[in-house]
């Protein structure tokens, strides 16, 4: 804080809801905005047991004092929004750009439908892609034409600018990851959008030379959805070995298992700026460290990566996820 972005580092689900929502909790930023391409993404954050797949709302609302916010880079899909909004009570304090751009019922069957989108690239067939496609097109709808938006639009950058100019917390929230970007990923196989922390600073409207820190997320055991190149992936056998199984929040397709790659990690963190890593899943390494809220608590095998994850970023570990559950996290700052 003041002004923190979070981003993905890898290939998206990195973690970054967990982060974000212990963030959160922890620091009581005045606002959680988010950026990112929209309701492509899931973030999973698990609370006292309790367990939200979240596509649109930013993970910082358990945070109850917080005023969560969608920046005017976010695809908004009304329906998606308003369910997440009713099922969360989060009607009072929640905002959104009048400039989002709106998935309409067209650009989800365009998705669909489109041999090349859905079939050579995997989209997640939310709709985003199109979205952007008629946004791009100057032939969008935006959030301020939807009837149904008008009780939550505001103005984010101005409501960021504003906390920021008094001292408060803001809180970033990255969406996706730094591979599916559609500038420095792995063209064709990538999202509609930037993916970086650049991209996350224009999205909810702030300037560059605003951003105190930019914590990047890396999972021990990095994954990929969808299609396209992925350099350290394991065969299905070795991940079954090592009791490694993910699924999408968003499409529940199985996610490809890789091994740690640090000079991916390493440039991810130079175009995204890091000034701090938070690294999950450290608990699918040694599953004794499961639940460690304290350094004293993690074994030689893990300290040992965390050593590796320094050496091959360049960017100290502050942030070290041993399990699921928001209180899974041993804090080094
Ligand atoms: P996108 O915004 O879609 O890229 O997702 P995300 O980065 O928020 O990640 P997502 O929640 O989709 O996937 C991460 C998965 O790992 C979720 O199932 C989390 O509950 C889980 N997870 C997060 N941190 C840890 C951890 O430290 N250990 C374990 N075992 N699981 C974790
Ligand atoms: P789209 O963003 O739905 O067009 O999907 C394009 C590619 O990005 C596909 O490979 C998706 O699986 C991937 N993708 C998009 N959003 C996410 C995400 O939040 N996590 C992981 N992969 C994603
Ligand atoms: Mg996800």
């Amino acid at each position: 804080m003041p002004a923190t972005i979070l981003v993905g580092g890898f290939f998206g689900d990195e973690g970054k809801g967990k982060i974000i929502s212990y963030l959160a909790t922890h620091d009581q930023p005045e606002i959680v905005a988010r950026g990112g391409v929209g309701p492509n993404a899931g973030h999973t954050v698990i609370v006292k047991g309790k367990r939200y797949a979240l596509r649109m709302t930013p993970s910082g609302f358990v945070q109850e004092s917080a005023r969560i916010l969608i920046g005017a880079g976010v695809l908004v899909d009304p329906r998606v929004l308003l369910e997440e909004i009713e099922t969360l009570k989060i009607r009072d304090r929640v905002g959104v750009d009048r400039r989002c751009g709106i998935i309409e019922l067209e650009h989800i069957d365009a998705d669909r439908s489109d041999a090349h989108l859905k079939g050579t690239i995997g989209s997640t067939g939310t709709g985003c892609g199109p979205a952007n496609v008629a946004r791009v097109s100057r032939k969008g709808r935006l959030a301020k034409d939807v009837p149904e938006l008008q009780a939550f639009l505001t103005d984010v950058p101005l409501e960021v600018n504003t906390a920021l100019d008094a001292g408060r917390g803001v809180l970033i929230e990255g969406t996706q990851g730094f591979g599916i970007s559609l500038l420095y990923g792995t063209y064709p196989f990538v999202t509609s959008k930037d993916t970086s922390a650049s991209q996350m600073a224009a999205d909810v409207g702030i300037g560059p030379t605003r951003v105190d820190d930019v914590v990047i997320v890396f999972k021990s055991f990095p994954t990929r959805v969808g299609e396209g190149p992925f350099e350290t992936q394991m065969s299905e056998e070795r991940a079954a070995e090592l009791q490694i199984e993910e699924y999408g929040t968003v499409t529940h397709r199985k996610r490809r298992i890789g091994a740690w790659d640090g000079k991916m990690a390493r440039y991810s963190a130079m175009i995204n700026g890091a000034t701090m890593v938070a690294l999950t899943g450290v608990d699918k390494l040694d599953p004794a460290v499961k639940g460690a809220t304290e350094r004293d608590e993690l074994s030689a095998k893990v300290n040992e990566f965390v050593a590796l994850v320094e050496k091959d970023v360049g960017v100290p570990v502050k942030l070290i996820s041993t399990g699921p559950e928001l209180s899974e996290i041993v804090d080094l700052r």
